[in-house]
C-alpha cells in the first residue's frame, strides 16, 4: 500500500521528458538536426560535431551549473557602471588586450560538468593580466578550483562560490592537461568521442580527482604561497550596455546560459536557438561583441576544446537575453601581487 503511494507521488515530481533525456543513451544530435538547422537559414550553421557520437547522459553532464545560480546572482551586490558615450560598436577582447594570451585560449572539461570552474578561471585569468597591463599572467588553476574547495566538482558547482572563494581562500596557478605548467595543472584529459579521434576515448566518466594541496614536482613555489586572490565579487546587470562597459573596463564575464540541442551543432555565424529539447544550465566566458549583417552578438569562449564549434568560440545573438546568457552574469576584481 504505502509503496504503491509513493510510486504515484514520484512519476508524479519526475516528468517524462526528463527522465528520457537523463536516461536515454541515443544521442539527440542527428544529420537531421543539422538539415533542418541549416535549411532555417538562421544566422548560424551547423555541422556535424563530436557530439554526434556522444550519449544523451555524457553531453548533459558536461553542463555543470547548480539551479541555484540564480538566487545567488541576485543575493551579490551588482556593479553598476556609468555607462560612456563612446562604446564601440565592436570589440573583441583577444584583439584589445593582444598582449594577455589567455584571452586567445580555449581550455577543455575533458569528461566532467566543470564548466563553472573553468569559465571562473579563465575570466580570472584574463582579469589579472588585463588590469596589470600585461605585467601578470598567473594562469589560474581549475584543477585547484575543480578539486580542493567544496562549491562543486564534476556534477557542476556555482560560479558565485567560484569567486567567493577566489577572494577567500585564494587559488593557484595551473596549465591545461599534459601540461607541466603551474602549481597544479588540469588532470582529466581531453578525450574524443568521435571514433578515429587523436586523444583517448572518454570511456570511465568518473568523479572529480581527489584535492591535492601540493604543487607538481619541480614547481619551485609552496601551494600556500602560490595562491592568487581576488579583490571582489559582484554581478553586473543584464542590460547590454551594463555588461560592454563591464567587459571594456575589467575584462571578460563569467556568464550562464541554458543549453538547447542545437547549440551542440554550432559552428559558425550567430547562435540563436532554433529546435531541439533542453539539456541544462552551462556557464562560459563572454569576452566581447560586435554586429554582422545588422544582427547584435557577443564573443564566448566555450570550454569543449578547439574542435568544437569556430575554433572553441561562439557568438550568441546579443540584446534579447538569449537562453538567458545577459541574466545571470558574475565578475570580480583581482588582487594584484
Ligand atoms: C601597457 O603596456 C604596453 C606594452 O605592452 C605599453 O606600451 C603601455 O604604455 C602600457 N600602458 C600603461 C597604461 O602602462
Ligand atoms: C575510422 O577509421 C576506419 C579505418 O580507417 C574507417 O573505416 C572509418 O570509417 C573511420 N570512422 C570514422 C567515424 O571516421
Amino acid at each position: 500500500m504505502h509503496l504503491q503511494i509513493c510510486l504515484v507521488i514520484c512519476f508524479a515530481l519526475f516528468p517524462v521528458h526528463s527522465r528520457d533525456i537523463r536516461e536515454s543513451e541515443e544521442s539527440v544530435l542527428s544529420e537531421n538536426l543539422i538539415s533542418q538547422i541549416n535549411s532555417a537559414q538562421s544566422t548560424w550553421k551547423a555541422a556535424p560535431s563530436k557530439f554526434m557520437t556522444w550519449s544523451t547522459a555524457s553531453i548533459k553532464r558536461l553542463m555543470g551549473v547548480r539551479p541555484e545560480h540564480l538566487m545567488e546572482i541576485k543575493q551579490l551586490k551588482p556593479l553598476i557602471h556609468e555607462i560612456p558615450n563612446d562604446l564601440p560598436e565592436n570589440f573583441d577582447g583577444r584583439e584589445i588586450w593582444s598582449n594577455c594570451p589567455s584571452l586567445k585560449e580555449i581550455r577543455d572539461q575533458g569528461s566532467c560538468g566543470s564548466c563553472w570552474a573553468l569559465a571562473a578561471v579563465e575570466a580570472m585569468t584574463d582579469r589579472r593580466c588585463i588590469a596589470s597591463n600585461g605585467t601578470q599572467n598567473a594562469h589560474i588553476s581549475a584543477e585547484d578550483l575543480l578539486t580542493c574547495t567544496s562549491v562543486g566538482d564534476c556534477e557542476g558547482g556555482s560560479p558565485v562560490g567560484a569567486w567567493q572563494y577566489y577572494k577567500r581562500q585564494g587559488l593557484v596557478t595551473g596549465g591545461n592537461y599534459n601540461t607541466k605548467q603551474g602549481c597544479l595543472p588540469y588532470t582529466l584529459p581531453s578525450c574524443e568521442h568521435h571514433i578515429n579521434g587523436s586523444r583517448p576515448s572518454c570511456d570511465g566518466e568518473g568523479p572529480a580527482p581527489p584535492c591535492s594541496p601540493k604543487c607538481i614536482d619541480g614547481y619551485p613555489i609552496p601551494y600556500e604561497q602560490d595562491k592568487y586572490y581576488g579583490e571582489s565579487v559582484y554581478s553586473i546587470g543584464e542590460k547590454q550596455e551594463q555588461i560592454k562597459t563591464e567587459i571594456m573596463k575589467n575584462g571578460p564575464v563569467h556568464a550562464m546560459f541554458g543549453v538547447y540541442a542545437d547549440f551542440l551543432a554550432y559552428k559558425s555565424g550567430v547562435y540563436q536557438h532554433l529546435v531541439g529539447p533542453y539539456f541544462a544550465g552551462h556557464t562560459v566566458k563572454i569576452l566581447g561583441w560586435g554586429v554582422t549583417n545588422s544582427t547584435p552578438y557577443w564573443i564566448v569562449a566555450n570550454s569543449w576544446n578547439e574542435d568544437w564549434g569556430d575554433n572553441g568560440f561562439f557568438k550568441i545573438i546579443r540584446g534579447r537575453d538569449e537562453c538567458g546568457i545577459e541574466s545571470g552574469i558574475v565578475a570580480g576584481a583581482p588582487k594584484l601581487k
